[in-house]
């Protein structure tokens, strides 16, 4: 498969990827090399990684809780503190193997340790591999808001191996295909089209449509490194979904939803948005409805939490003067961002997401 070329990286793919790895290894002169992992990918992915390397370069590997919770500066302060004992220097290389929390993280402990080293992304589920390893967003939450504090800045190189999702549990993989659903919406109905007959997902058919994806949010990023304007696509369903998502994660009495089902539940309400306001027809609605229920469990949102939800909003990154800004579709494959909303029509998108069946 193709390797993906961004601005300042480099995405390579299966076989590839590890032979660009080893180049790259064996040319650059760094003075250590630290592995990032998490309790899960330390027991199910570095064995894969280290089997690969065919480099003697001696690494360290650094190993944080598994878990959005501990997506936080905390364990930030832990990694940078053990990089530091370990005498890692500007010269370092940090290498991310994990999900979106290591890749996201790590990013941010590279670009920040010592005014920033190198680091290169290896990720190990679906989200990671299609959205949160490539283009160069790193960050961490801010007690319970999603991704506050980061900085834009890309990896040396990604490598996507997909050998990784065969340990990968469906729910986690069904939670990337969210990301996946969404570039069809913003950037192509063709690619919407056909991943919504897809019933069964296996790492076979992944293969290339992963490339597709990567190829989509590449486009986009390419043309809008800095969300100043066409990225913001990207974060369709992700305003209501992200307020959802925090909402949820903090409150003990409720289920904490998977970034994926949570971005379905924004993708549905923000499509009825769509609808009310850029006149997103009906039947597209409708169909947008049945393809994430058919994969994603409904949820039930207590009217009783539907302020709390609403009042979240106020923290989205892509707010502007206290405005609240929506990315809306004009229709399938075509997208619309700094879009306004009512408060109103908030609680009617909430109403319409509870009735669905
Ligand atoms: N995950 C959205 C973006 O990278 O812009």
């Amino acid at each position: 498969m193709q390797a993906i070329k961004s601005k300042d990286s480099i995405v390579y793919f299966n076989t590839e990827a590890y032979k660009q790895l080893n180049d790259y290894l064996a040319k650059s002169n760094h003075s250590s090399v630290f592995v990032l992992v998490d309790s899960n990918t330390h027991e199910n992915c570095l064995s894969k990684l280290m089997g690969n390397l065919e480099v003697e370069i001696p690494m360290e590997i650094i190993e944080i809780e598994a878990g959005e919770i501990n997506k936080n500066i905390e364990t930030c302060s832990g990694v940078w503190n053990v990089l530091s004992e370990l005498g890692a220097d500007r010269k370092s290389l940090l290498i991310n193997l994990g999900g979106g929390v290591v890749t996201d993280l790590g990013g941010f402990v590279a670009c920040t340790f010592k005014r920033g080293i190198s680091y290169i992304n290896i990720p190990t589920t679906l989200l990671a591999m299609v959205d949160a390893s490539v283009g160069g967003k790193t960050g961490v939450d801010l007690g319970n808001l999603k991704n506050m504090v980061g900085v834009i800045s890309e990896s040396e190189m990604v490598l996507v191996d997909t050998s990784y999702l065969e340990t990968l549990p469906g729910t986690e993989l069904r939670s990337g295909f969210a990301e996946m659903l969404k570039h069809g919406l913003i950037k192509d109905a063709n690619y919407w089209e056909r991943l919504s007959k897809i019933t069964e997902l296996t790492t076979n058919d992944l293969d290339t449509l992963i490339h597709e994806s990567v190829v989509i949010k590449n486009d986009i990023v390419l043309v809008d490194p800095t969300e100043q304007n066409i990225r913001k696509y990207l974060n369709f369903g992700h305003t209501l979904g992200h307020a959802i998502e925090s909402y949820f994660l903090t409150h003990p009495s409720k289920t904490t939803l998977l970034h994926g089902e949570a971005i379905a539940i924004g993708m549905i309400t923000e499509a009825f948005l769509a609808k009310e306001l850029l006149g997103f027809t009906e039947t597209a609605l409708t169909e947008i409805g049945n393809v994430f229920l058919s994969i994603y469990p409904k949820t039930v949102i207590d009217k009783s939490d539907y302020q709390a939800i609403i009042d979240l909003l106020i923290f989205d990154k892509k707010n502007v003067g206290g405005k609240v800004l929506f990315v809306l579709l004009n229709k399938i494959g075509d997208a619309k961002f700094n879009c306004e909303v009512s408060e109103e029509l908030l609680t009617a998108s909430l109403d319409y997401y509870n009735q669905l069946k």
